[in-house]
C-alpha cells in the first residue's frame, strides 16, 4: 500500500481550518499502518473538535455496562492513535462525558482538559499524550445523552421490559463514545457491552457472543463485538431490549422483539434477492452479514445504515411490503455512505443522493421499472414542493453542496442529479463508472469536488458537448433544478390523479376506489388533494376512507397535514394518539410545522401535544420540534 504522509502541515498544528485526512483504502488496516491523506482543501469538517492532521484515533475498543436504572452507559474506552511526528496532544470530541481519568497503556495518567462546550458541537477533550500511542478512558454519558434513547417498557411491543438504543448521525455519538467524532476519520472498533440479565444487546459489527451472550457471575450477560473494517465513527451502533432473531438466509435475518418478529420477517422476506440485486449492480457487498433490527415507534428514522445492522422503523411493516424502498434505501448505504462515505456532513448528498438513486435500481431490479417509478415519482413531487418552499430557482437551500440546508434537497435533487447522468450517458456507461467509483473509493471519504474531478477524469475526457450537455457544476453547486433532469412518471400514479381530479371536480368520497391501495398511492392521492377543503368534506373523506384510524402511518401522517391546514378539529384526537405513540422524524415534524402555521389555533395544539410526546421522542426528535415551535425551523 502507498501512503502519501503529509508533513507540510503539520507546522499549522492547531489551526482551526484543517483539512480533514482521510484513511486509505483498505478493508482493516493495522493502525500503524494508517497514515492521514490529504483528499482535498475543501473538506474541512466544522463539526468536529478533532485535529486530525496532528493526531488521530485509528481504533477503538469499548468495555461499557448498560445502567437502566442511572440511565447511563459507561466504562472503558481504548484509543489506539496515529500521531504526526511531534504531535503533543490529540483532541476528542465530548458530549457532556463525565471522564474520571484518562491513562497510557501502563497506567500512567495523562493530563487533560474538557474545553468550554459548544451548544451543537459540545466540548473539546484536549489529552497530553506524553508520547503515547494508546490511551484509556474511564467516562461515563450523561443523563440525556443526545444519542441514546431509554424506552419505559410500555413504549415497547412487550410492555414488560426496558429497551435502549443509539442513534450516531449526524454527530451524537460524542454524546457516549470519547472519539473523534467526524466521517472523514474511520476507525475501526470493537465492544463489549454487559446488560441486565433478561436483555439482550446487538450493535453494527460483527458478533462474537452467541445470542444470549456470555453470563456473568453477578448475574448479567455480556455480549462482545467487532468491526474490522474502518468506519466512520457515527456508524458505531447498539440496542439493548428483548430483541429475538429469526433468519432470512445465509447472510441475513432480522431482530426484533417477540411481537414484531413474524411480520417484521414477512415484510423484509427479498432482503437476500436485495443483496443480490445491489452487488450485481455496483460491486460486491464488503460487510459479511446483512441484519435488520426492528425498533419500537419511537425510532426517529424511517431506517439508519448502521454496518451489518440496519436500524428500521416499524412503521415500515404495513403487511403489503409497500415500504421495502426503505430498507433498499439503508443497504444501498452499504456502498454510497459506508463504504464511499461524504467527508463533512456539507457533502450529505454523496451519502443521501447517491443512496436514494442506488435504492431505486435495486427496487426496479426486484420489482420492474414501475414499481421504481412510484418512488421516483413521488419524490419528484417532494423535490418540486421542497425547492418550491427553499425559494424556488434561486433559493440558496435549494443547492446539494455547502451548508446543510433542507435534507430533502440531498435526496430528491441528489439522485436526480445522478438519474440524468444515467440517461445522458446511458445505462452501460454510468453503471461502469459508478460501480468502479466504489471501487476505488472504497473505505475513504469523498468531497462534491473529489466526486466531479473523477467523473471528468473518468467519463467526460474533456468531450466539450458532453460538458456542456451534462450541467455538472449547475447541478452540484447551483440553485434550483437544472433543465436537463428526468422526470420519470408513474402509470399507477397517473390512475390516482384521475380520481384526485374526480373529486376536486365535486365528486363523492364514497367513490374514490382505495381498493388494494399501497402505501404510495395514498400518498399520492393525499397530498394531491386541494389544500384548502371545508369541514363537510373532510368529514366525507374520513367516513368513507377511515383516515383518522389508519395505521398506515404515511397515509395517517399525510391525512393529518391536511387536516391541520384545515385546522379541522374532528382529527384532533386522531393526532393526540399519533404524535405521542411515533417518533419518525419525517411523520411527526411535519405534522408541528403545520400547526405553527396556523395562528393561535395551531400554536396552543402543538405546546399541548408536546408537553404531553416529548418524553416519548428521541432528543434529536424532541430538539428539532421544540425548534420548530420556539419558531426557529
Ligand atoms: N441516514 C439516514 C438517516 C439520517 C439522516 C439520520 C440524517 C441522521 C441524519 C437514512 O439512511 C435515511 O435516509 N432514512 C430515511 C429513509 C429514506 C428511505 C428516505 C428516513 O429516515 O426516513
Ligand atoms: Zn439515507
Amino acid at each position: 500500500m502507498r501512503h502519501k504522509i503529509i508533513t507540510l502541515l503539520l507546522s499549522s498544528t492547531l489551526s482551526l481550518s484543517a483539512p480533514v485526512l482521510a484513511a486509505p483504502s483498505s478493508e482493516s488496516p493495522a493502525p500503524e499502518e494508517i497514515a492521514p491523506v490529504l483528499i482535498g482543501a475543501d473538506a474541512i469538517d466544522i463539526w468536529t473538535h478533532a485535529q486530525p492532521h496532528v493526531a488521530r484515533v485509528t481504533h477503538i475498543s469499548l468495555d461499557l455496562d448498560v445502567d437502566f436504572t442511572a440511565q447511563n452507559v459507561g466504562g472503558k474506552a481504548v484509543l489506539d492513535l496515529w500521531t504526526a511526528p511531534g504531535a503533543q496532544q490529540i483532541i476528542l470530541d465530548s458530549e457532556n462525558l463525565a471522564i474520571s481519568s484518562i491513562t497510557d497503556d501502563k497506567g500512567r495518567a495523562l493530563p487533560f482538559a474538557i474545553g468550554a462546550s459548544d451548544p451543537r458541537l459540545g466540548a473539546p477533550v484536549t489529552v497530553t499524550l506524553n508520547g503515547a500511542k494508546r490511551i484509556i478512558i474511564h467516562y461515563r454519558s450523561a443523563a440525556g445523552a443526545s444519542a441514546l434513547q431509554w424506552l419505559p417498557p410500555a413504549m415497547t411491543a412487550g410492555k414488560s421490559k426496558p429497551y435502549l438504543f443509539s442513534q450516531g448521525q449526524a454527530i451524537h455519538n460524542r454524546s457516549w463514545v470519547p472519539t473523534q467524532d467526524s466521517p472523514g476519520i474511520r476507525q475501526t472498533w470493537d465492544a463489549k457491552l454487559t446488560v441486565p440479565a433478561d436483555l439482550v444487546a446487538v450493535m453494527s459489527a460483527e458478533k462474537l457472543s452467541g445470542d444470549k451472550g456470555e453470563r456473568l457471575k453477578d448475574g448479567r450477560r455480556r455480549f462482545a463485538f467487532k468491526m474490522d473494517k474502518a468506519v466512520p465513527p457515527y456508524l458505531i451502533a447498539f440496542a439493548v431490549g428483548d430483541l429475538h432473531f429469526q433468519s432470512l438466509g445465509p447472510r441475513s435475518g432480522v431482530w426484533a422483539e417477540a411481537e414484531m418478529l413474524q411480520a417484521s420477517a414477512y415484510e423484509f422476506a427479498d432482503i437476500e434477492a436485495m443483496i443480490d440485486a445491489a452487488s450485481a449492480l455496483y460491486g460486491p457487498y464488503r460487510w459479511g452479514r446483512y441484519d435488520m433490527l426492528v425498533l419500537p415507534p419511537a425510532f426517529p428514522y424511517g431506517g439508519m445504515e448502521n454496518p451489518m445492522l440496519t436500524f428500521l422503523t416499524p412503521t415500515l411493516i404495513t403487511g403489503d411490503r409497500s415500504n421495502t424502498d426503505v430498507v433498499a434505501h439503508e443497504l444501498a448505504h452499504s456502498w454510497s455512505g459506508n463504504l464511499v462515505t461524504n467527508a463533512t456532513w456539507s457533502d450529505g448528498w454523496l451519502n443521501e443522493g447517491f443512496t436514494t438513486y442506488f435504492e431505486n435500481r435495486i427496487m426496479e431490479a426486484l420489482y420492474g421499472k414501475e414499481r421504481a417509478a412510484l418512488y421516483t415519482d413521488l419524490d419528484w413531487d417532494d423535490m418540486s414542493r421542497v425547492i418550491a418552499a427553499n425559494g424556488g430557482q434561486t433559493g440558496p437551500k435549494t443547492r446539494l453542496n455547502g451548508t446543510p440546508g433542507d435534507g430533502l434537497v440531498d435526496y430528491t435533487k441528489g439522485s436526480n442529479f445522478l438519474r440524468m447522468l444515467e440517461v445522458k450517458l446511458g445505462r452501460a456507461r454510468w453503471d461502469a463508472y459508478l460501480k468502479s467509483y466504489f471501487d476505488r473509493y472504497a473505505f475513504q471519504p469523498q468531497t462534491t469536488a473529489g466526486f466531479l474531478a473523477d467523473l471528468r477524469q473518468q467519463v467526460l475526457q474533456n468531450d466539450p458537448a458532453l460538458e456542456l450537455s451534462l450541467q455538472l457544476d449547475r447541478w452540484a453547486y447551483g440553485a434550483g433544478l437544472p433543465d436537463n433532469a428526468v422526470h420519470v412518471k408513474s402509470s399507477t400514479l397517473a390512475a390516482v390523479d384521475q380520481q384526485l381530479a374526480a373529486f376536486a371536480a365535486g365528486g363523492p368520497a364514497s367513490a374514490v376506489n382505495v381498493k388494494g391501495w399501497n402505501t404510495q398511492q395514498w400518498q399520492r392521492f393525499l397530498n394531491g388533494l386541494p389544500r384548502q377543503l371545508p369541514a363537510a368534506r373532510l368529514a366525507e373523506l374520513d367516513n368513507a376512507l377511515h383516515l383518522s384510524t389508519s395505521n398506515n402511518a404515511y397515509a395517517r401522517s399525510a391525512w393529518l397535514q391536511l387536516a391541520i391546514n384545515n385546522r379541522y378539529d374532528a382529527a384532533l384526537p386522531s393526532l393526540r394518539q399519533f404524535t405521542t405513540s411515533v417518533g419518525r422524524g419525517l411523520f411527526i415534524k411535519p405534522l408541528f410545522t403545520g400547526l405553527m402555521a396556523q395562528g393561535d389555533w395551531g400554536k396552543a395544539i402543538a405546546a399541548d401535544l408536546f408537553r404531553e410526546a416529548r418524553p416519548t421522542y428521541h432528543p434529536s426528535v424532541a430538539n428539532s420540534v421544540e425548534a420548530i415551535i420556539a419558531g426557529e425551523e
